[in-house]
This record gives structure tokens, C-alpha cells and sequence, in this order.
């Protein structure tokens, strides 16, 4: 049986002081459930603070993005050593933010994914096709380099979540229809199926991400082969964050 994993991407919003807020506000209001996974992924500067706050709690915390190297001469860059030692235990690999606005490519995010295994977490690898993709008839092919690459370096038997997110569906309000998303999470695991074996493609957590909100998680969630959501605006609101959490059991 698949984890059903529900992920909050803060992307570069709320300070500690507001990030701790809203775990106080957020824990209380979430009903419990035994196959169900929460995800934070915080700013850098805070997950010391959301690992304390957190740490007796049945919730993960990851960072947004590493550099693939435990150290080195990389200024201002942080190092997947440095979040597996505070306690992290997943990591976003190319975002389509960290594809579009810093240029990251498919080899460059298998390195990334092969460094956070190496350290212990989980990589959440993003793939997602734009809107001109779509149109074109492009999305499997987009999707499915993006996924090949993506894990080129990776250890397939290892830890791995996958999150596809359409780029025309990310900020927008524009969400996917359940049938779309359905079809292309079936075609990622398909890949994986083909790359890995039917063990790894039938435990993989593949998630939606895209304008995901309380009044639509439920139907897209209860497609086959989608296995939670990578949320980013209405996972600032501990009140939206909790009710797609609690609409989240399969
Ligand atoms: P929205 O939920 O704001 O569309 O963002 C999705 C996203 O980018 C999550 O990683």
C-alpha cells in the first residue's frame, strides 16, 4: 500500500516567529489517520525552528532545495549533509521554479537527487510539463525526460516521492481535472515501472501539485494514481492546510 503524503511548499514565505505560529495553530485542528504522511518544506533558515517545534509530532519536515556536494567552496548554497544532520528528512529536487528562475537542469537534478539519498532523505522529485508543452502535445515526453533524468543518478530501490506539478497549474487557480492528472501520474508510473520494476512503481508516492485547495483535494485525491499533494498557496492557512489533510483519506 501506497503512503498517502500531503506536502506544504512554503516556498520564501513566513519567518520562523510565523512559521512556528503556524504549527500551533495547525497541529489541533488535523484528524488522525495511520496512513497518512504530512510534509512541511520550509524556508532554510526555518527548519531548526520547525524541527523543534515539531519533533513530537507525526510530521516531516524538508528543506526546499540543497546543493549536491556536503561541502565544499559554494557560497551561500546549503548543504544536503548540513539538513540530514538538523533533522530533515526529504528534500524538493526541481521545483519548476528552481527549473525556470535558476536554470536547473535534468543533470544537474540527478546529482541533487543522488546527494539527498546519500544523506539519508527522501527526494521529492518535481516534474511537470508548461502550458505551450501541453498544448503541443507534449506532456509524456516532457515528463517523462524530466523523470529519466531526473533519476539517472538515483538509487531506484531507495527512498524516492515523486510530485508532478503542471506548470500552467502552479499560482494560478487553474487546477488540472482529476482525468488529467490521473493520466499523467499513470504515465510516470509506467516509467518507473519501466526503470525500476513493479515493486518500486507500485510503492511510489506520485503527488499533484497545481492550485491544490480545500474545495477540490478530495476528488483529485481519490483518483487511483494519485497519492497526495504538493500545495503551496493554501498551505499557509494552518485552517486550508488542515481540511486538505483531513479530506486526504483513501
Ligand atoms: P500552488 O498550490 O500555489 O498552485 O503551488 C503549487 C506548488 O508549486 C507546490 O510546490
Amino acid at each position: 500500500m501506497r503512503t498517502f503524503v500531503i506536502a506544504a511548499n512554503w516556498k520564501m514565505y513566513k519567518t520562523p516567529h510565523e512559521a512556528k505560529r503556524f504549527v500551533m495553530e495547525f497541529l489541533p485542528l488535523i484528524t488522525r489517520s495511520l496512513h497518512r504522511r504530512i510534509m512541511i518544506f520550509p524556508t532554510a533558515l526555518c527548519l531548526p525552528t520547525m524541527l523543534e517545534v515539531t519533533k513530537d509530532h507525526n510530521l516531516d519536515i524538508g528543506a526546499q532545495n540543497c546543493h549536491f556536494q556536503a561541502e565544499g567552496a559554494f557560497t551561500g548554497e546549503n548543504s544536503p549533509k548540513t539538513i540530514a544532520d538538523l533533522g530533515a528528512r526529504a528534500v524538493l529536487v526541481g521545483h519548476s521554479e528552481r527549473r525556470a528562475l535558476f536554470g536547473e537542469t535534468d543533470s544537474y537534478l540527478a546529482q541533487k537527487v543522488k546527494a539527498v539519498q546519500d544523506f539519508g532523505m527522501s527526494p521529492m522529485l518535481c516534474v511537470g510539463e508548461s502550458l505551450a508543452e501541453r498544448d503541443a502535445g507534449q506532456t509524456e515526453a516532457v515528463i517523462e525526460k524530466q523523470l529519466r533524468e531526473g533519476l539517472s543518478k538515483a538509487d531506484l530501490q531507495g527512498r524516492l516521492i515523486i510530485a508532478y506539478e503542471p506548470v500552467w497549474a502552479i499560482g494560478t487557480g487553474k487546477v488540472a481535472t482529476p482525468d488529467q492528472a490521473e493520466k499523467a501520474h499513470k504515465y510516470l508510473r509506467s516509467v518507473l515501472h519501466e526503470l525500476a520494476g513493479e515493486n518500486v512503481a507500485t510503492q511510489t508516492s506520485i503527488l499533484y501539485g497545481g492550485s491544490v485547495k480545500p474545495n477540490n483535494a478530495a476528488e483529485i485525491g481519490s483518483q487511483l494514481n494519485i497519492d497526495g499533494f504538493l500545495v503551496g498557496g493554501a498551505s499557509l492557512e494552518p485552517k486550508d492546510f488542515a481540511t486538505i489533510v483531513n479530506v486526504s483519506i483513501k
